[in-house]
């Protein structure tokens, strides 16, 4: 394919992105991973199934990062995930070394790549990965607001017994407590939610918006959600190969903007090639 997207972290994220970018037949997909033969195996067990999944991205995995030269997009999921009663925040002393590394050997080798960032804590994994790598602020973004958005449709859809197809939501600031669900910008079929449902049930939903991640790491115990997260992050990078200018919630650098500076937050964005 004409299009290449390195994942780096074959884990639950990086596995499942990996498999949407592949069915979805958007790029050839390099999985990166520091465990020897994890990365390679999921990649050929994916390929396996694509006579079946009726794809033709080829998959490759490695342990180092020259097989990633030239890559369109890096999507970086490794570090480790939450368990029961960590905050992301619990997180920033490992992930921060591991995605400083990984930002630098993603630079070297990729070095007009746009970075779509998913480890946790997002919002401070972005920075450090906008430092690692020197790209300029366009080119370094964070998933966390599509994702966030998806919960709120969901529940939105859930509540409402309305198809997610006609739920439009916008979740900005940050990928934590500091998440803000804009419910006058969250519609069904256009029309406000404010107008659809009473003020306690739609806080009940933005709580559980705010909550979303800790729910599942509640239930699975021994890590964080990776399917939605995954849908999230390849959802991005479809914007971008595509040159489909949408807009999207993403954490991107703010230089004045909102007056908040130097601070990646989450905020509305036009993704596309540039
Ligand atoms: N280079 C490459 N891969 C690494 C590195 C590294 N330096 N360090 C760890 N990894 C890999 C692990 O070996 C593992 O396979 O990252 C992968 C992470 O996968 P999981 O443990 O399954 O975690 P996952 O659920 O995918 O979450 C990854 O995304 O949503 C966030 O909070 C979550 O920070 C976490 C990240």
């Amino acid at each position: 394919m004409d299009k290449k997207v390195t994942v780096v972290g074959a884990g639950h994220v990086g596995a499942t992105a990996a498999q949407r970018l592949a069915e979805k037949g958007l790029s050839d997909v390099v999985l990166v991973d520091i465990i020897e033969g994890v990365p390679q195996g999921k990649a050929l067990d994916l390929m396996e199934a694509a006579p079946i999944e009726k794809h033709d991205s080829h998959l490759t995995g490695a342990n180092a990062y020259e097989a990633t030269a030239g890559s369109d997009i890096a999507i970086i999921t490794a570090g480790i995930p939450r368990k029961p009663g960590m905050s992301r925040d619990d997180l920033i002393s490992t992930n921060a070394g591991i995605v400083k590394q990984v930002a630098a050997q993603i630079a070297k080798y990729s070095p007009e790549c746009i970075l779509i960032i998913v480890s946790n804590p997002l919002d401070a994994m972005c920075h450090v990965a906008y430092e690692a790598s020197g790209f300029p602020k366009n080119r370094v973004i964070g998933m966390a607001g599509v994702l966030d958005s998806a919960r709120f449709r969901s529940f939105i859809a859930m509540e409402l017994n309305v198809s997610v197809e006609n739920t439009h939501a916008f979740v900005l600031g940050g990928h934590g407590d500091t998440m803000v669900p804009l419910p006058r910008y969250s519609t069904v079929a256009g029309i406000p939610i404010t107008e659809l449902m009473p003020a306690d049930r739609i806080d009940a939903l933005v709580d559980r918006t705010a909550n979303g991640g800790a729910e599942i790491v509640g239930l699975l115990k021994t890590g964080s959600a990776y399917y939605a997260p995954a849908s999230a992050a390849v959802e991005m990078a479809e914007a971008i190969l595509k040159d489909k200018k949408k807009i999207l919630p993403c954490a991107a650098l703010l230089e004045g903007e909102y007056g908040y500076n130097d601070l990646f937050i989450g905020v509305p964005v036009k993704l596309g090639a540039g």
